[in-house]
């Protein structure tokens, strides 16, 4: 059911969840500071209750009842990439509730980069929110993948397709070097180059020790994915970033990986939806754009399930 601005900020302040547009994905979004509204975050998606949410504020400043201290580096990431899609872990106030963090001491916070949730934090308040899709599907990146997982009658501030297309970069900033969790549309070199300093990346299996959330099944069609060995069977949906495509269901984006990196959750979910067995994705290398590295990891957990 499609909301307005004034009813999702009523629902939100009753209790109820509410779906809403952030430039990368959708959010599944609840008051951050009522617990009750939280839990049923986790019950509608079917999460598990050990992966913790980020919590969407306003603004760093908007962010201090939440984490206990803000360093230097998290005010440069700030200021740098905010509003953007760049969520930044720091030590949790003990007033965030245990269910936010699934009981860890840090918390995860972002500003995204969209008007409709800007809005709608401003006047409902901070929101913890996972991306709103049911657990180990693709993330939703238009209103209709909302419905389709959570059906019609839930409630969705429709913001039209995201703009970035997967979602944020995780940094956590509690340990020294800092690490990033999960790399997206801003890259390990922009992080460098705002703040001069290196972050480790954290690979797998380690990501599942630094971010439980990590080890869950995500962004997988019910499709098989692997990387594209230049046969072509019928039946497959073909996504290139060069090379020239055939079939109808096949797209080129010519070199724009970010169109890629945007369309391929949506793409996922087509291949679901037209009961195509087999995505079939042009291999690229982590220097094809900033956003590169971000996608080959959606790519590679796709292809991993
Ligand atoms: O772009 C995004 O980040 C979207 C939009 C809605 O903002 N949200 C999103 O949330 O992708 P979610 O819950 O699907 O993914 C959040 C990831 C999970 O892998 C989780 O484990 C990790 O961030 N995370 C959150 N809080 C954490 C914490 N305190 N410590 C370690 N990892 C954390
Ligand atoms: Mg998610």
């Amino acid at each position: 059911m499609r909301v307005s601005l004034s009813e999702a900020v009523a629902l939100l302040k009753s209790g109820t969840p509410v779906a809403f547009p952030t430039e990368t994905v959708y959010g599944l979004g609840a008051l951050a500071m009522n617990t009750e509204a939280v839990l049923k975050i986790f019950a509608t998606k079917g999460r598990p209750s050990d992966n913790p949410l980020i919590v969407h504020v306003d603004s760093l400043e908007n962010a201090e009842p939440l984490v206990s201290d803000i360093p230097p580096l998290a005010r440069q990431l700030a200021f740098a990439f905010w509003p953007g899609p760049l969520a930044i872990i720091l030590p949790k106030k003990p007033s965030v509730p245990d269910v936010v963090t699934a009981g860890l001491p840090k918390v995860a916070i972002r500003c995204p980069d969209h008007a409709l949730a800007l809005e709608l934090i401003v006047a409902a308040g901070a929101l913890a929110a996972p991306s709103a899709n049911k657990s180990g599907r693709p993330s939703p990146t238009r209103t209709e993948h909302v419905e389709a997982d959570f059906g019609a009658d839930f409630p969705v501030l429709d913001g039209g397709p995201c703009r970035v297309g997967i979602e944020s970069t995780v940094v956590d900033l509690t340990t020294i070097p800092p690490k990033i969790l999960r790399p997206g549309a801003i890259s390990a070199a922009m992080l460098k180059n705002a703040t001069g300093v290196s972050f480790e990346i954290v690979r797998e299996p380690q990501v599942e020790t630094a971010s439980p959330g990590m080890k869950y099944t995500h962004y997988a069609p019910k499709a098989k994915v692997s990387f594209w060995n230049g046969q072509t069977p019928n039946n497959a949906m073909l996504l290139a970033l060069h090379a020239p495509v055939h079939g109808e269901h096949d797209v080129c984006y010519s070199g724009d990986i970010e169109r890629m990196a945007r369309e391929l959750f949506d793409r996922f979910r087509q291949a679901d939806y037209l009961g195509l067995p087999t995505v079939l994705i042009e291999r690229f290398d982590a220097g094809a754009g900033e956003i590169a590295a971000g996608l080959l990891n959606r790519i590679e957990k796709a292809i991993a399930r």
